[in-house]
Protein backbone atom coordinates (compact mmCIF):
# COMPACT_ATOMS: atom_id res chain seq x y z
CA UNK A 1 0.00 0.00 0.00
CA UNK A 2 1.34 3.51 -0.61
CA UNK A 3 3.20 5.09 2.06
CA UNK A 4 3.66 1.95 4.36
CA UNK A 5 7.17 1.25 5.31
CA UNK A 6 8.59 -0.68 7.87
CA UNK A 7 10.81 1.89 9.30
CA UNK A 8 9.13 1.79 13.33
CA UNK A 9 7.35 -1.69 13.22
CA UNK A 10 6.60 -2.77 17.02
CA UNK A 11 7.70 0.84 18.15
CA UNK A 12 4.91 1.91 20.53
CA UNK A 13 4.45 5.97 19.65
CA UNK A 14 2.59 8.48 21.91
CA UNK A 15 1.73 12.01 19.50
CA UNK A 16 0.25 14.70 20.88
CA UNK A 17 -1.60 17.42 18.33
CA UNK A 18 -3.89 20.21 18.70
CA UNK A 19 -4.12 22.90 21.50
CA UNK A 20 -5.52 22.44 24.59
CA UNK A 21 -8.86 24.73 25.64
CA UNK A 22 -8.60 26.48 29.11
CA UNK A 23 -11.99 26.79 30.96
CA UNK A 24 -13.13 30.07 32.20
CA UNK A 25 -16.70 28.94 33.29
CA UNK A 26 -18.67 26.36 32.09
CA UNK A 27 -19.32 28.39 28.48
CA UNK A 28 -15.97 29.90 27.80
CA UNK A 29 -12.52 28.84 26.93
CA UNK A 30 -8.95 30.20 25.93
CA UNK A 31 -8.00 28.60 23.21
CA UNK A 32 -4.98 28.78 20.17
CA UNK A 33 -5.00 28.14 16.79
CA UNK A 34 -3.35 24.94 16.28
CA UNK A 35 -5.52 22.81 14.06
CA UNK A 36 -4.41 19.39 14.98
CA UNK A 37 -3.31 18.93 11.65
CA UNK A 38 0.41 18.40 12.33
CA UNK A 39 0.05 16.02 15.15
CA UNK A 40 -2.57 14.18 12.79
CA UNK A 41 -0.22 13.51 10.04
CA UNK A 42 2.23 12.18 12.30
CA UNK A 43 0.07 9.86 13.71
CA UNK A 44 -0.94 8.66 10.25
CA UNK A 45 2.62 8.43 9.40
CA UNK A 46 3.84 6.60 12.85
CA UNK A 47 1.12 4.00 11.74
CA UNK A 48 2.15 3.47 8.80
CA UNK A 49 5.73 2.92 9.15
CA UNK A 50 4.19 0.11 11.31
CA UNK A 51 3.97 1.39 14.74
CA UNK A 52 1.36 1.39 17.84
CA UNK A 53 0.41 4.69 17.50
CA UNK A 54 -1.71 6.77 20.60
CA UNK A 55 -3.01 10.18 19.64
CA UNK A 56 -3.54 12.43 22.74
CA UNK A 57 -5.24 15.28 21.24
CA UNK A 58 -7.13 18.22 22.47
CA UNK A 59 -10.17 19.13 20.74
CA UNK A 60 -10.13 18.73 16.71
CA UNK A 61 -12.25 18.16 13.80
CA UNK A 62 -10.21 15.90 12.10
CA UNK A 63 -10.92 11.93 11.50
CA UNK A 64 -8.56 9.71 13.62
CA UNK A 65 -5.85 8.11 11.28
CA UNK A 66 -6.91 4.45 11.04
CA UNK A 67 -5.18 2.11 13.32
CA UNK A 68 -4.82 4.55 15.75
CA UNK A 69 -6.28 4.79 19.05
CA UNK A 70 -7.05 8.63 20.19
CA UNK A 71 -7.50 9.88 23.33
CA UNK A 72 -9.35 12.81 23.41
CA UNK A 73 -8.25 15.77 26.16
CA UNK A 74 -9.28 19.30 27.18
CA UNK A 75 -6.93 20.96 29.19
CA UNK A 76 -3.23 21.10 30.00
CA UNK A 77 -3.72 19.24 33.22
CA UNK A 78 -5.88 16.35 31.61
CA UNK A 79 -2.98 15.99 28.78
CA UNK A 80 -0.30 15.98 31.20
CA UNK A 81 -2.20 13.13 32.96
CA UNK A 82 -3.10 10.90 30.29
CA UNK A 83 -0.10 11.31 28.39
CA UNK A 84 2.09 10.59 31.84
CA UNK A 85 0.03 7.10 32.19
CA UNK A 86 1.24 6.19 29.09
CA UNK A 87 5.37 7.54 28.97
CA UNK A 88 6.43 4.51 30.92
CA UNK A 89 5.11 2.10 28.34
CA UNK A 90 6.35 4.27 25.05
CA UNK A 91 9.51 4.06 22.77
CA UNK A 92 8.74 7.57 21.95
CA UNK A 93 6.66 10.86 22.20
CA UNK A 94 6.19 13.29 19.76
CA UNK A 95 4.86 16.33 21.32
CA UNK A 96 3.25 18.70 18.36
CA UNK A 97 0.32 19.74 21.03
CA UNK A 98 0.36 23.56 21.51
CA UNK A 99 -0.51 23.29 25.46
CA UNK A 100 -1.41 26.49 26.82
CA UNK A 101 1.13 28.16 28.55
CA UNK A 102 -1.71 29.26 31.53
CA UNK A 103 -4.50 28.11 33.08
CA UNK A 104 -7.88 30.03 34.27
CA UNK A 105 -6.80 30.15 38.50
CA UNK A 106 -10.14 29.94 39.25
CA UNK A 107 -12.94 27.80 36.47
CA UNK A 108 -16.64 29.36 37.66
CA UNK A 109 -19.06 26.84 38.48
CA UNK A 110 -21.62 28.78 37.30
CA UNK A 111 -21.56 31.29 33.61
CA UNK A 112 -20.01 34.45 34.85
CA UNK A 113 -22.38 37.82 34.24
CA UNK A 114 -21.51 40.69 32.57
CA UNK A 115 -19.94 43.68 34.25
CA UNK A 116 -18.60 46.29 32.81
CA UNK A 117 -14.89 45.04 33.34
CA UNK A 118 -13.31 41.80 34.80
CA UNK A 119 -9.75 40.50 35.72
CA UNK A 120 -9.14 36.77 34.62
CA UNK A 121 -6.10 35.71 37.50
CA UNK A 122 -3.75 32.76 35.46
CA UNK A 123 -1.54 30.33 36.74
CA UNK A 124 1.43 28.84 34.80
CA UNK A 125 0.43 25.11 33.69
CA UNK A 126 2.81 22.16 34.39
CA UNK A 127 4.94 21.78 31.26
CA UNK A 128 4.53 18.41 30.09
CA UNK A 129 7.31 17.91 28.09
CA UNK A 130 9.97 18.57 30.46
CA UNK A 131 8.47 16.81 32.87
CA UNK A 132 8.83 13.85 30.93
CA UNK A 133 12.28 15.26 29.73
CA UNK A 134 13.01 15.24 33.71
CA UNK A 135 12.25 11.36 33.96
CA UNK A 136 13.59 9.97 30.71
CA UNK A 137 15.03 6.46 30.74
CA UNK A 138 14.53 4.35 27.08
CA UNK A 139 12.61 6.80 25.67
CA UNK A 140 13.23 8.98 22.48
CA UNK A 141 11.71 12.46 23.00
CA UNK A 142 10.57 14.97 20.04
CA UNK A 143 9.63 18.19 20.80
CA UNK A 144 8.25 20.90 19.12
CA UNK A 145 8.71 25.24 18.84
CA UNK A 146 6.39 28.04 17.64
CA UNK A 147 8.52 30.71 17.44
CA UNK A 148 8.30 34.17 15.77
CA UNK A 149 11.99 35.15 15.76
CA UNK A 150 15.64 33.91 16.91
CA UNK A 151 13.70 30.23 15.90
CA UNK A 152 17.32 28.58 15.75
CA UNK A 153 18.73 29.95 19.03
CA UNK A 154 15.20 29.85 20.88
CA UNK A 155 15.12 26.23 19.29
CA UNK A 156 18.78 24.89 20.83
CA UNK A 157 17.77 26.34 24.61
CA UNK A 158 14.59 24.11 24.24
CA UNK A 159 16.34 21.46 23.46
CA UNK A 160 18.91 21.28 26.36
CA UNK A 161 16.38 22.66 28.73
CA UNK A 162 13.90 20.17 27.77
CA UNK A 163 16.16 16.70 27.73
CA UNK A 164 15.02 16.66 23.78
CA UNK A 165 16.83 13.85 21.26
CA UNK A 166 15.43 16.70 18.86
CA UNK A 167 13.19 19.30 17.89
CA UNK A 168 10.70 20.55 15.40
CA UNK A 169 10.73 24.22 15.19
CA UNK A 170 8.99 26.21 12.93
CA UNK A 171 8.81 30.03 12.80
CA UNK A 172 4.83 30.48 12.27
CA UNK A 173 5.42 34.25 11.57
CA UNK A 174 6.03 32.76 8.04
CA UNK A 175 3.32 32.09 5.42
CA UNK A 176 1.91 29.04 5.00
CA UNK A 177 3.56 27.69 8.14
CA UNK A 178 2.49 26.67 11.55
CA UNK A 179 -0.69 27.03 12.79
CA UNK A 180 -4.04 25.99 11.21
CA UNK A 181 -2.51 25.35 7.66
CA UNK A 182 -1.65 22.21 5.52
CA UNK A 183 1.98 23.38 4.55
CA UNK A 184 4.68 23.63 6.77
CA UNK A 185 8.15 25.14 6.94
CA UNK A 186 10.32 23.16 10.06
CA UNK A 187 14.04 23.13 11.31
CA UNK A 188 15.49 19.67 12.59
CA UNK A 189 17.91 20.84 16.04
CA UNK A 190 19.76 17.83 17.29
CA UNK A 191 21.14 17.82 21.04
CA UNK A 192 24.88 17.99 19.59
CA UNK A 193 24.01 21.42 18.09
CA UNK A 194 23.27 19.90 14.38
CA UNK A 195 20.65 21.91 12.50
CA UNK A 196 18.77 20.04 9.52
CA UNK A 197 16.25 22.92 7.46
CA UNK A 198 13.76 21.41 5.72
CA UNK A 199 11.79 23.39 3.20
CA UNK A 200 8.29 24.20 2.91
CA UNK A 201 6.69 21.33 2.18
CA UNK A 202 2.73 19.84 3.42
CA UNK A 203 2.00 18.89 6.77
CA UNK A 204 2.48 14.93 5.50
CA UNK A 205 5.71 15.08 4.19
CA UNK A 206 7.33 16.93 6.80
CA UNK A 207 5.56 14.11 8.79
CA UNK A 208 7.45 11.81 7.01
CA UNK A 209 10.73 13.35 7.57
CA UNK A 210 10.20 13.15 11.24
CA UNK A 211 9.38 9.47 11.43
CA UNK A 212 12.60 8.93 9.16
CA UNK A 213 14.57 11.32 11.55
CA UNK A 214 13.02 9.30 14.63
CA UNK A 215 13.97 5.74 13.21
CA UNK A 216 17.64 6.93 12.85
CA UNK A 217 17.29 8.16 16.60
O1 LIG B 1 -2.03 21.95 14.87
P1 LIG B 1 -1.59 22.69 13.62
O2 LIG B 1 -2.63 23.73 13.19
O3 LIG B 1 -1.24 21.76 12.49
O4 LIG B 1 -0.27 23.54 13.97
C1 LIG B 1 0.93 22.89 14.27
C2 LIG B 1 1.71 23.60 15.39
C3 LIG B 1 2.13 24.99 14.92
C4 LIG B 1 0.84 23.72 16.64
C5 LIG B 1 2.96 22.70 15.67
O5 LIG B 1 3.73 22.60 14.52
C6 LIG B 1 3.79 23.25 16.84
O6 LIG B 1 4.67 24.08 16.67
N1 LIG B 1 3.51 22.77 18.08
C7 LIG B 1 4.15 23.22 19.30
C8 LIG B 1 3.56 24.52 19.72
C9 LIG B 1 4.08 24.97 21.05
O7 LIG B 1 3.35 24.94 22.02
O8 LIG B 1 5.36 25.35 21.11
P2 LIG B 1 6.11 25.87 22.44
O9 LIG B 1 7.38 26.43 21.95
O10 LIG B 1 5.20 26.75 23.26
O11 LIG B 1 6.37 24.55 23.31
C10 LIG B 1 7.55 23.80 23.20
C11 LIG B 1 7.29 22.32 23.42
O12 LIG B 1 6.87 22.09 24.78
C12 LIG B 1 6.18 21.73 22.53
O13 LIG B 1 6.58 20.43 22.14
C13 LIG B 1 4.98 21.70 23.45
O14 LIG B 1 4.10 20.62 23.11
C14 LIG B 1 5.61 21.47 24.82
N2 LIG B 1 4.86 22.07 25.95
C15 LIG B 1 4.65 23.42 26.01
C16 LIG B 1 4.00 23.97 27.11
C17 LIG B 1 3.55 23.12 28.15
N3 LIG B 1 2.90 23.61 29.20
N4 LIG B 1 3.76 21.80 28.07
C18 LIG B 1 4.42 21.26 27.00
O15 LIG B 1 4.63 20.04 26.94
Amino acid sequence: ELGKNNLLAGKRILVSAGGTQEAIDPIRYIANRSSGKMGHAIALKAAQAGAKVFLVSGPVNLPVPFGVGQFPVKTAVEMKEVIDDFYESVDAVIMSAAVADYGVAEVADQKIKKQTSMTLELVKNPDILAGLGERKTHQKLIGFAAETQDVIAYGKEKVRKKNLDMLVANDVSKENAGFDVSTNEVTFIYPDDRVVHLSNMSKLDVAEHIIQALAEL
